[in-house]
């Protein structure tokens, strides 16, 4: 075992009530106690916490609390605040919340104050957002900008991509943004088909600038463009974003318009960095800037609030609640908000990709569940699809329901619409229906004129209930509550790194498939023989020859 914490006083207690409450219904629970709500919800930073539908009593939490402070999360709070390199097994530090730090003081790293580089970015930022939307910066043949194309994959097209919806009611009128990212050629083209090369910029995002996917899309691009403008147009519609400035330089794009970021910001930490140029440029760079002060807003909440009214914590320790006591292995996250609707796309990079191992620090098998398969759709379209198995599938899946009080948009009747249905379904899976109340209301529904089916319709339409959820409740979706949010997850995200006890900043398990596609790409070219093949991999690249 290498997670210590399952030594530990508070691991066993939580083991213990975790037996001993097994049994307990939510329906119960709330019939018992009619302050359930109030005490089993806060509200802090102007959102506001409803967790009195998760399986949890006032006593599971002081236990949770106990766990945490055997986990010294506050330690490593400040080990990563220090700047210390966390990131061990790649030793690199974390220190992607320098990028929305706010005021004068430093953020060390190996010495040296990061904050006169991150505010250096943010001032090209802001001049190349001013050149674009004022129309100063001009393509080859002397027009404006009217349509970004951001290329990159993962954290370099996740977050900018996700944020650019969320935020579309903020967004900007005279340039449109568009996401690049898959390998598949269709990709690109079908986001050429609608584009004039005259007017349209390339933002190459890639931290290592070595990532197939974006370097494959980028020369795909820059052909398309230099096809119809010539080679010198390459200066005026391709600007960069990377860790890796030789690289920029070699592809052929002008070191001054590429965008630094730096090691210590992880892929799918970086929209606070220059990956989030495309968002800033689809927003406007006032906006990108109360994003940042959003974010920055949840890390000042996430070090400073007590315990039991502390959002990350919460969402964290209920995490550990459901995964390691209760055998949740999915979680939902089920936003209840257009905007939101790549959310829980980003959050499955976000989650997965830092917390899905199994071996803790000291490189040992953990010997307990990690990262729960993070999953959803915004509703009510996941309503129509896949609620059923949440309801009457019979397994334990966590679902975190997100809205906002007031709507980005404002068209009349939809929005109380869409809040009675959000909290419907989080009550319909705490109470559940009992076959004697189903059988009530057939009862009451019989009529003369509608027979009673011939068989018995009751055990079909029973809900189980006592799924646990957690109801999440935004103001509204602006810049400054988008940045609050995807904070309050990433520091989520490490606070369960640390009572996991494994390393969330690095990603070895991408490596391999990457590499095993190296080999077979000259197979599949017909450069290299296939041998060393197992039979299945072998059979589909002789079924793909033409
Ligand atoms: O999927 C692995 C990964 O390294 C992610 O962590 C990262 O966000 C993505 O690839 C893209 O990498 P890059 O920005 O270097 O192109």
């Amino acid at each position: 075992m290498t997670n210590p914490l399952l030594n530990t006083a508070a691991w066993s207690a939580l083991g213990a009530h975790a037996d001993a409450t097994r049994k307990l219904h939510l329906r119960d629970l709330f019939a018992a106690d009619p302050g359930r709500f109030a005490s089993l919800s806060f509200e802090a930073e102007g959102m506001l916490l409803d967790y009195s539908k998760q399986r949890v009593t006032t006593e599971t939490l002081g236990l949770l609390h106990d766990l945490w402070r055997a986990a010294d999360v506050a330690g490593w709070q400040s080990r990563l605040a220090a700047g210390e390199a966390i990131n061990h097994t790649e030793q690199r530090a974390v220190l992607h919340h320098a990028l929305r730090h706010r005021g004068d003081s430093a953020v060390m790293h190996d010495g040296r104050d990061v904050m006169p580089d991150v505010r250096r970015v943010l001032d090209h930022i802001k001049s190349f957002c001013d050149a674009i939307h004022g129309r100063h910066w001009r393509g080859a043949t002397g027009e404006p900008i009217s349509d970004i194309v951001n290329i990159g994959i993962g954290g370099s097209d996740l977050g900018p991509r996700m944020a650019t919806q969320a935020l579309a009611a903020h967004r900007h009128r005279d340039v449109r943004v568009h996401y690049v990212a898959n390998l598949d050629g269709a990709d690109l083209a079908t986001t050429l088909e609608q584009l004039q090369p005259r007017t349209t910029l390339f933002v190459v995002a890639s931290k290592t600038f070595t990532t197939q996917e974006t370097m494959q899309n980028a020369a795909s691009a820059r052909a398309w463009l230099v096809g119809a403008l010539g080679e010198a147009a390459v200066e005026r519609h391709f600007v960069a974003v990377s860790t890796n400035l030789k690289a920029v330089a070699a592809f052929g794009i002008d070191t001054a318009n590429a965008f630094e970021f730096w090691d210590w910001v992880g892929g799918r930490f970086s929209l606070w960095s220059a990956i989030g140029l495309p968002l800033a440029l689809a927003i406007g760079f006032d906006n990108f800037t109360r994003l940042l002060e959003g974010a920055a807003a949840m890390d000042r909440h996430f070090r400073e609030a007590p315990l039991a009214e502390n959002l990350p914590a919460t969402l964290a320790l209920l995490d550990v609640w459901n995964t390691n006591f209760l055998g949740a292995e999915t979680h939902a996250v089920l936003p209840y908000s257009q905007s939101l609707g790549l959310l829980s796309r980003y959050l499955q990079q976000l989650e997965m990709e830092s917390n899905g191992k199994q071996v803790g620090r000291d490189g040992q098998p953990l010997g307990h569940a990690t990262c729960p398969v993070v999953w959803g759709e915004p509703g009510t379209n996941g309503q129509h699809a896949f609620y059923q198995l949440i309801h009457q599938g019979g397994r334990l899946i966590p679902c975190d329901f997100i809205a906002a009080r007031h709507a980005d948009f404002a068209l009349p009747g939809h929005h109380e619409k869409l809040l009675s249905n959000c909290f419907a379904q989080s009550e319909a899976l705490m109470r559940g229906k009992t076959l004697a109340e189903v059988q009530a209301e057939l009862a009451a529904a019989a009529t003369a004129v509608a027979p009673a089916p011939t068989f018995p319709l009751a055990p079909y339409k029973v809900f189980p209930g006592n799924q646990p959820s957690t109801t999440l409740l935004l103001q509204t979706i602006d810049p400054h509550t988008l940045g609050q949010l995807i904070a309050l997850y990433e520091q989520k995200t490490f606070a369960l790194g640390v009572l996991w006890n494994l390393n969330s900043f690095d990603q070895w398990g991408v490596e391999y498939g990457k590499q095993l596609a190296g080999r077979l790409l000259p197979i599949i070219e017909g450069k290299a023989p296939a041998t060393g093949l197992d039979s299945s991999t072998a059979g589909l690249i002789a079924a793909c020859k033409p």
